[in-house]
């Protein structure tokens, strides 16, 4: 619309215009020279009949005169003649020759003023001819011509020169029309795809529903502005080389230590051999690939039931399995320290204290005492790996929120970076922990703590802001408190790009085939699938309604659509957990009675561990991947499947609620909890046309190719060098 009023339109106006002026000009123009052209033929009939008619006037032979004025008559264009002696006599005239001019008052004129008369209300055009007939005596000649064959002539002149104007126009309109479609494709297509992701197809459930959710993407498109998740000019393509580099290069060389609740690999008996599985973590996911480029020392929990048959003397064991780029320094927890510290104070307390997904944290004094003892033990041993004065800690997660106090106590040069995974809530969810203050305390022995996102970030400031006596800068970020400052700062997650998973992979028809050996998928089924660990935060049982919704808004999907779950189960012990976990199998069970038929099922449940390799086979065999969570620090899994992809098909669909809906706009956001929503997201995605799967997938492919996890790492690593460098002189004043 914008192309016709702003181009089109005034092209038009100006043509149309042009037109008129071009018309009227040309009529004068006409009218000018077919005048002159008459004046001409006038000089010419008299050139020719002059001496025949000047020796019939001397003769006075007006016989010879009348027959000569009938021959020139002939002429259509010719109305009649006149012949006048110079003082106004009439000597002869023809027929027809218009009976209000007489030689008269042509003489009183002096035979002068040519010009246009009407006869009859017939245009006439009068020209005068002088006829010397001896020295002393002139005669005139007036012929009077016809002139409605020069307006008919102009007229006809007038429609060919608007005629091909119009044509002009046409053809213009249409070549501008072209240029700007072809020049606005791209742009046009971003728009709609963009637009497209949020806009569930009005005619199945109308409007209104949709336009919360495009308020909500204008919002985040302006929160990734604020969150200045800035290109890096000098490192626009972050790998694990350029992590060393600023490794060597900003924190000359230091020491780098991670310390984590979950190990990258568990060694788990398997009758008479030992097998390596690597957890579904997203913390670890991202964090591997890390340590593999900075060979430090990995701190973690030692869960496996045979992770103690391969340590060495001091715990350690050299890691990826077979190669030797890092050390795993396994802890050991006994089983009430990971009841209490784990599954208790953890994931019964915190994981649902910063999760919206309705559930109810529980705090428990042991829980809490055992939480302590566990991050004082973490500590220590952490104390048995530094070897110098000045090591760079990584902490993760929610599990060591004292951690970092206890660190700085022993090393004040340590830099000691923080990431809490999940996400941060608002002070008022906040204040129901009961050691709310002791946390913040703990959190803050850090030199950087980081989030997901900028609302976590300012979350966290507000927290602090009400519950501990602190100085708060929210222009440069930073809490100033016990005469330490510690900067908090918003760095996404990522993933390893590209994945190491990914160049190992087979093509995605293998994947396929790989999946309906493995699992219920019938061939020339359409597949979607989902991979979480099978928690309550996941939004799992509210996909599988969208999915009962789906078939019965649009029952032409019965047979030609499977959903695989891959679930893995997680921390099981804890009874909300085994519930939802039995729940998620009803669900399906219930949903799949409805509707199965002839061998085929809507839903696919895959509820055991798979490997990361194995996950990728499935996300790469897949049409579209459905994340749903109903609240998540980032979710990674969005992210493995953009880096899936073989041909760059396939469509994301992701709640709002993660993370990743504020980078991978592209993605179908959905708000998990609205089921038609949900359900016409999913529709939409299996009959999305390639074209549009393309124009998403590169879009969001780029986004997660540039933020990838090293970049993560390093803008923190980068952010802490700074921090070190700064800090003598920059907040000795505010501190
Ligand atoms: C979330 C947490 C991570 C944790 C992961 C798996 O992503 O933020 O810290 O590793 O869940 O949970 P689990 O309890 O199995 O380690």
């Amino acid at each position: 619309m914008k192309l016709f009023s702003r181009i089109i339109i005034p092209l038009l106006i100006l043509i149309v215009a042009l037109a008129v002026l071009v018309t009227v000009v040309t009529d004068k123009l006409s009218v000018r020279w077919f005048t002159r052209d008459l004046e001409l033929r006038g000089s010419l009939i008299t050139r020719t009949i002059h001496d025949s008619l000047a020796e019939a006037v001397q003769k006075k032979d007006n016989k010879k005169i009348q027959s000569l004025f009938a021959r020139v008559v002939q002429d259509e264009r010719l109305t009649g003649l006149i012949l006048c002696n110079e003082k106004g006599r009439e000597i002869a005239r023809s027929r027809d020759f218009p009976d209000q001019l007489t030689c008269r008052a042509l003489a009183e004129r002096g035979f002068e003023n040519a010009g246009v008369i009407r006869n009859a209300d017939k245009p006439l055009y009068i020209s005068i001819e002088k006829i010397p007939v001896s020295i002393d005596e002139n005669y005139y000649l007036i012929p009077a011509h016809d002139m409605g064959y020069v307006n008919r002539r102009t007229t006809e002149a007038k429609k060919y020169i608007f005629g091909i104007f119009i044509v002009v126009m046409v053809i213009l309109s249409a070549v501008v029309f072209i240029i700007s479609r072809i020049s606005l494709k791209e742009l046009v297509h971003g728009m709609q795809s963009l637009l497209r992701s949020t806009v569930i197809r009005e005619k199945t459930y109308g409007p209104a529903e949709l336009r919360p959710l495009i308020k909500d993407m204008r919002f985040w498109v302006d929160e990734l502005e604020a969150n200045r998740i800035i290109r890096d000019e000098s490192q626009l393509s972050w790998t694990s080389q350029s992590l060393k580099q600023i490794l060597h290069n900003e924190l000359a060389g230091n020491e780098v230590l991670i310390v984590s609740n979950r190990e990258p690999y568990i060694h788990v008996k398997n009758n008479s051999h030992t097998d390596v599985q690597i957890p579904a973590s997203g913390l670890v996911t991202a964090l591997e690939p890390i340590m593999r480029a900075c060979s430090g020392t990995w701190i973690a929990h030692g869960s496996g039931n045979a992770d103690r048959l391969v340590v060495d003397e001091n715990d350690r064991v050299w890691c990826p399995p077979g190669e030797k780029s890092y050390l795993l320094r396994r802890v050991w927890l006994s089983k009430a320290e990971e009841k209490g510290y784990y599954y208790g104070f953890s994931n019964e307390g915190l994981w649902p204290l910063c999760h919206i997904a309705h559930t109810r944290p529980i705090f428990r004094n042991d829980d809490w005492e055992t939480y302590k003892a566990v991050n004082q033990k973490f500590a220590d041993v952490l104390f048995q790996e530094v070897k110098t004065d000045a090591p760079v800690i990584l902490i993760q997660d929610y599990h060591f929120a004292l951690l970092p106090r206890l660190i700085r106590n022993r090393y004040p040069n340590a830099v000691i970076i923080t990431f809490w995974h999940v996400p941060w809530p608002n002070a008022e969810s906040y204040s129901i922990c009961p050691w709310r203050e002791e946390i913040l305390d703990g959190l803050l022995g850090s030199s950087i703590i980081g989030f997901h996102t900028r609302y976590h970030v300012i979350n966290f400031l507000d927290t602090v802001d009400r519950f501990l006596e602190a100085r708060i800068s929210r222009d440069s970020s930073t809490i100033s408190f016990k005469g330490e400052v510690s900067a908090i700062h918003a760095y996404p997650i990522s993933i390893q790009y590209p994945s190491r998973f990914v160049s190992s992979l087979p093509t995605q028809r293998e994947c396929r085939k790989y999946v309906e050996k493995n699992t219920e998928l019938l061939p020339n089924v359409k597949m979607g699938i989902g991979v979480d660990r099978l928690d309550y935060t996941k939004g799992v049982i509210e996909k599988f309604y969208a999915i009962d919704r789906l078939f019965e808004i649009n029952p032409g999907w019965i047979k030609k659509f499977s959903f695989v779950q891959v679930g893995a189960p997680t921390r099981v012990s804890i009874p909300t957990y085994r519930s939802f976990h039995d729940e998620i199998i009803f669900h399906a069970e219930q949903i799949n009675k409805k509707y199965e038929k002839d061998g085929w099922k809507p839903i696919i449940l895959q509820s055991r561990h798979h490997d990361a390799q194995e996950v990728y086979r499935y996300l790469r065999a897949a049409d579209f991947c459905f994340v749903n969570s109903l609240h998540d620090g980032m979710n990674l899994v969005a992210k493995e499947f953009i880096a899936s992809r073989e041909h760059d098909d396939g469509v994301l669909i992701l709640s709002q609620f993660t993370g990743a809906s504020l980078e991978l706009i592209e993605a179908l956001v959905v708000n998990p909890y609205n089921v038609d929503q949900c359900a016409s997201a999913i529709n939409m995605a299996l009959e999305m046309n390639p074209e549009d799967q393309r124009l998403r997938m590169i879009n969001m492919k780029s986004i997660v190719q540039e933020y990838n996890v090293y970049r993560w790492a390093g803008r923190m690593l980068l952010d802490a060098a700074r921090l070190i460098r700064s800090k003598k002189f920059l907040y000795r004043d505010i501190v």
